[in-house]
């Protein structure tokens, strides 16, 4: 084994940084494999839970009569809020948020109490048996509602630079108008849940499907009346989160483990689908607000923004997904003058929380629109109108004061219009549609700058475990990070690769554990392997400095001249030896083989108060351009084609990336033409289950779907590996699709007229929008 190896000889190790490995449980997910919480093996004595809801919307409870729940088939215990030990909270901000309703409820859907049961089955039969006797209270329903009752789950929010007014009076256009954009429902494929496992001495560990295993933590301890110290959190992965388990996921963790608590015995709590949908809070729903001033070329001179977003009951996360709109009411457009005031409605509906993009997307809907329109009023290519707003030296400072260092939308712009023949597409849809008089077509290119750290810069730090065991020289890793599906664990383990140059497979990630990983940020904001990588990379290093250390002493050698690379370690040019080798000689010399690693993104700094600093260590960028075509009798649609260009720096897995970006925009391709969420009269939202809930499914993504990473791309700050954040921002590249809708049902006037279309397109919307233009076109000839 000591035998010197032939330096070049050997293989390079496998799956470093910029590989496009498959996910690191690929095999597993397919194979059904893959342990989500509900595989768990069950301890003995496991009960199941289910909680019984609000059947008003808002409501006092005069009577709660659990009598017939306690009477059914395998009943163990019906718990109210009056049964729990600490807290009943589970706000992650303000605490206005009851695990269980006490005394009213105030949305249709909230839990009022919890049922554990032999069996999965029987619990949620007897939840359902409960005798509430409610006296009903004035309820609020709607954005406007909440506006005209001045109805807010915290207080409204202004951010103004230079003064918008005067620039759009003095503007030679205006326009002035308003918007709807729609909510989603986050429909991970795994559904909430939490799996309690009471310890000894009141010790807690809760399985846990969340993206936020710390503060499920702290609400636990909370809930319980313990210390944290008491409470663990594990998650190896979630079937999906996409921010509807950055918060949502701590109400199943506290109400199993009360009841685990109370009972003595492992409890599970898995929702039913149609709950879930019922309890969970979804992606805000807006109502917008505009007036713009702006010059013959389209320029934007001034712009006033309203915004008013339905919250629901409580604050949640709205606080900041709302902070985020604001930050990206300008997407990639300098705003000169402009005043945005937002208003964050509480409403007696699921309290709305995070879905990708973070509030990030309705800011940049909303702006989108305007230039559109913009566009229409001049009768200008909004291309050339987008291109004449865009950021550029001079012009590129936000409205929060940040300065935008890194602009490349233009880049990415040209380059797209280029391959995807924009020009010469949108001349031929043009003249094809003047000889279609049903079918219409309609295309639109769009940008996307999308903001990457927490808003909360406290958030932006992360943790990093490293063991490396001597007996093979494999590498277990730990980080703060949970992963979803986005291939985070994959990163982190290619990064760690690298930086000790063995192949990826040396190299496992354990669970996401608040024991090992202690006051973890929630995966989330995009930032999982910005944050987690280098922390990771933190700890490798200070593994390698240390072996090197040891090398160096051992074999009379420089510490800079070893270097790891293929699974081996060169000692000068004295001696080259396996990775494992090395290990094992410094486990004998008593050299410590973990490390930990943490790291905090520098530069970013910002006031939540006034809005302004640099709360983003940098931007990422994408482009796309979409082509559909509407049945103007029926409303029908159809994404044609799509050509995305995204921009995720140096890729750390060129793979991951590409799915993220053709996940990301499909996602929200369905945000803005087939999902939407409807309520009754009383507050109950109808849509809960896919039967009337309808996400995209594999034969609505377009048949000509290409997709590019930008080859040029690279961060110019210091991330890992120069890499970008790519989970959220190219659900945005989706705007172009409600575009190109736009586009298509403006044909119908000839493209004199701007049609109204509000978010979601659904084929109900398509046909009102084209019904309302037909009238518009009717009004206009007759009155000659
Ligand atoms: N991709 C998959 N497959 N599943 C998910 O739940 N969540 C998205 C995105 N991509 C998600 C996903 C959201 S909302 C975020 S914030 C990021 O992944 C989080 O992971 P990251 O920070 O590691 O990119
Ligand atoms: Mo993603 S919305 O930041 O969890």
């Amino acid at each position: 084994m000591n035998e010197p190896l032939p330096v070049g000889a050997e293989l390079p190790a496998h799956g470093g940084v910029g590989v496009a490995l498959r996910h690191e449980s690929a095999y597993l997910h397919v194979a059904g494999e893959a342990v989500y919480i509900d595989d768990i093996l069950e301890a003995r004595g496991t009960l199941h839970a289910a909680f019984g809801l609000s059947q008003r919307a808002h409501a006092r409870i005069r009577t709660l009569n659990l009598a017939p729940v306690w009477a059914a088939p395998g009943v163990v215990a019906v718990l109210t809020a009056a049964d729990i030990p600490g807290e009943n909270n589970v706000g992650p901000i303000l605490h206005d948020d009851p695990i269980l309703a006490d005394g009213e409820v105030q949305y249709l859907g909230q839990p009022i109490f919890v049922v554990v049961a032999d069996t999965v089955d029987h619990a949620r039969r007897a939840a359902r048996l409960a005798q509430v006797d409610y006296e009903d209270l004035p309820a609020i329903l709607t954005i406007e509602e909440a506006l005209a009752h001045g109805s807010f789950v915290i207080p409204t929010v202004r951010l103004e630079r230079g003064d918008a007014k005067s620039a759009i009076a003095g503007a030679p256009h205006r326009l002035k108008g308003s918007l709807r954009i729609g909510g989603q429902e986050q429909f991970y494929l795994e559904g909430q849940i939490a799996y309690a496992i009471p310890r000894e001495d009141g010790d807690m560990l809760v399985y846990n499907s969340t993206q936020h295993p710390g503060e499920g933590q702290m609400q636990v301890a909370h809930a319980l009346g313990i210390d944290a110290h008491r409470v663990t959190i594990e998650c190896r992965r979630m079937g999906g989160g996409f921010g509807g388990k950055e918060t949502q996921g701590g109400l199943p963790a506290c109400a199993a483990a009360i009841a685990s608590r109370h009972i003595g015995r492992p409890v599970k709590l898995r929702y039913d689908r149609d709950d879930d949908i019922l309890i969970t809070g979804k992606r805000h729903n807006y109502l917008v607000e505009y007036e713009v001033g702006y010059d013959a070329a389209g320029r934007i001179l001034g712009v006033e923004f309203m915004f008013a977003s339905q919250c629901g009951f409580s604050a949640d996360l709205s606080g900041p997904v709302n902070d985020r709109t604001v930050m990206h009411a300008d997407n990639a457009y300098f705003l000169p003058h402009v005043l945005i005031v937002s208003h964050r409605c509480k409403t007696h509906t699921q309290s709305n929380t995070a879905f990708r993009g973070f509030g990030g997307p309705q800011g940049m809907v909303a702006i989108e629109h305007v230039v559109d329109e913009i566009a229409r009023h001049l009768d200008l290519d909004p291309v050339a109108v987008r291109r004449a707003n865009f950021y550029a030296s001079g012009r590129d400072l936000t409205p929060y004061d940040m300065q935008v260092e890194d602009f490349v939308a233009d880049r990415l712009f040209d380059e797209l219009e280029k391959s995807s023949d924009y020009a010469a597409r949108r001349a031929a849809i043009r003249k094809w549609n003047a000889t279609s008089p049903v079918v219409k077509r309609g295309i639109a290119m769009t940008p996307v700058k999308f903001g990457i750290s927490f808003t909360a810069t406290f958030y932006n730090q992360a943790s990093a475990l490293l063991h490396v065991y001597y007996a093979d020289g494999s590498v277990l890793l730990n980080h703060g990070g949970t992963e979803m599906g986005q291939g985070l664990f994959t990163k982190v383990a290619q990064v760690v690769a690298h930086e000790l140059g063995i192949d990826v497979d040396r190299v496992r990630v354990s669970a996401s554990d608040t024991a090992r990983i202690p006051n973890a940020s929630a995966t989330a904001a995009s930032s999982g392997s910005d944050l987690n990588g280098k922390a990771a990379q933190a700890a490798a290093r200070e593994i390698k400095a240390r072996l090197a250390a040891f090398a160096a002493e051992r074999f009379g050698v420089a510490p800079d001249s070893i270097r790891f690379a293929a699974n081996s370690v060169a000692i000068g040019d004295v001696k080259r030896m396996p990775f494992a080798e090395l290990v094992k000689l410094a486990y004998y010399a008593r050299v410590q083989l973990w490390a930990s690693g943490f790291y905090k993104t520098p530069k970013i700094h910002y006031d939540p108060k006034t809005l302004r600093g640099r709360p983003f260590y940098y931007f990422a960028y994408g482009a796309s351009v979409s082509e559909v075509a509407i049945d103007t009798l029926t409303g029908e649609l159809k994404l044609l084609r799509a050509d995305l260009l995204h921009d995720v720096g140096r890729s750390l897995n060129p793979a991951i990336d590409l799915g993220q970006v053709e996940g990301g925009f499909v996602q929200g391709a369905g945000w803005l033409t087939s999902e939407e969420l409807w309520w009754n009269a009383q507050g109950k939202l109808m849509t809960h289950a896919p039967s009337t809930y309808k996400i995209p499914v594999a034969s609505d993504v377009p048949a000509d779907f290409r997709v590019r990473l930008w080859s040029r791309g690279e961060n110019v700050e210091d991330s890992i590996h120069r890499s970008k954040a790519v989970g959220e921002p190219p659900l945005m590249l989706a705007i172009s699709v409600l575009h190109a809708i736009k586009d298509a049902v403006a044909a119908l006037g000839d493209y004199r007229l701007s049609p109204r279309l509000d978010a979601p397109a659904t084929p109900e919307e398509v046909l009102r929008s084209v019904d309302e233009l037909r009238a518009r076109l009717t009004h206009r000839s007759s009155a000659g």
